[in-house]
């Protein structure tokens, strides 16, 4: 593996590797959470979908299946979900997280949360799902993608920072971006139910994973830009154990973190 670590100047929380491709970037990114999950008995993973996380859940599931990594106790919270939803949709994030990881491993679903795209009353479903995870203390790790508008979650740039977990109006560019797994934009749902950025924040590890070239100007602004609720993974500049593991297409306009 030909993995770089660039750091930054002064931002020493912040860890930003660089891989050569996808399947690196999954690799070293299931040996950070695989590792951090072996050093906690009832560990709380917090998870994220999108195709960036896949690679990293195949590894999570090698490490099962080597007998490296034990389940059983694990608690899980999933960032969002779209609403209204079904679970039993194909597109609900229910779905996806059953398909790549939680169907191959020996997690307890009892243990599985992730917010109700169904909720009859959606404000109390968010009040509930954020009581929940702030009773625990937060997550110990945090999953993230990263959108190519910047947004983490289903927290969209905005006008400000949204702390708890909230309903959401998807952005017409990440609806645009979602198509791709629906038959067609107007089947994609108009709104979600995300983790806040406080939810997030206080996770106490967390780790962004994103290849591609149209990541590249939402990582650059995450890294190198103003902490702005504009661009809401920005807000990660300020988390004290962050690590970003990223392939070169992703890391490609970086220029303040730099190999040292
Ligand atoms: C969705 C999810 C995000 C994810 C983003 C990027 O909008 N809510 O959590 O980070 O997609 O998806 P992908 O990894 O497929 O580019």
């Amino acid at each position: 593996m030909n993995i770089k670590l660039l750091t930054h100047p002064t931002m020493k929380n912040v860890r930003v590797f660089v891989c050569e491709n996808y399947d690196e970037l999954s690799e070293k990114a299931a040996a950070i959470v695989g590792g951090a999950m072996q050093q906690k008995d009832g560990f709380i993973l917090g998870l994220a979908t999108g195709s960036s996380p896949v690679g990293l859940y195949q590894g999570l599931i090698k490490q099962y299946e080597e007998g490296v990594l034990d389940f059983s106790k694990v608690k899980s919270y999933n960032l969002d979900e779209y609403y209204p939803i079904a679970p039993e949709n194909d597109q609900s994030y229910v779905y996806f997280m059953n398909k790549n990881l939680f169907d191959h491993v020996n997690i307890d679903k009892a243990n599985v949360h992730l917010p109700d795209g169904n909720a009859a009353d959606v404000e109390k479903a968010c009040s509930d799902y954020e009581k929940e995870i702030s009773d625990l203390g937060g997550v110990d790790l945090q999953v993230l993608g990263i959108g190519s508008n910047g947004h983490i979650g289903f927290n969209e740039p905005c006008d400000e920072f949204v702390g708890p977990t909230h309903v959401v109006t998807l952005t017409e560019n990440t609806i645009k971006d979602n198509s791709r797994f629906f038959a067609s934009a107007d089947l994609v749902p108009r709104k979600a139910v995300s983790m806040g950025i406080g939810t997030i924040m206080n996770a106490k590890q967390i780790v962004l994973v994103a290849n591609g070239k149209n990541k590249a100007d939402a990582i650059k602004a995450a890294l190198e830009g103003p902490v702005v609720p504009g661009v809401p993974a920005s807000v990660l500049q300020f988390h004290k154990n962050v690590t970003f593991v990223l392939d070169k297409d992703a890391a490609s306009k970086l220029e303040i973190f730099k190999e040292n």
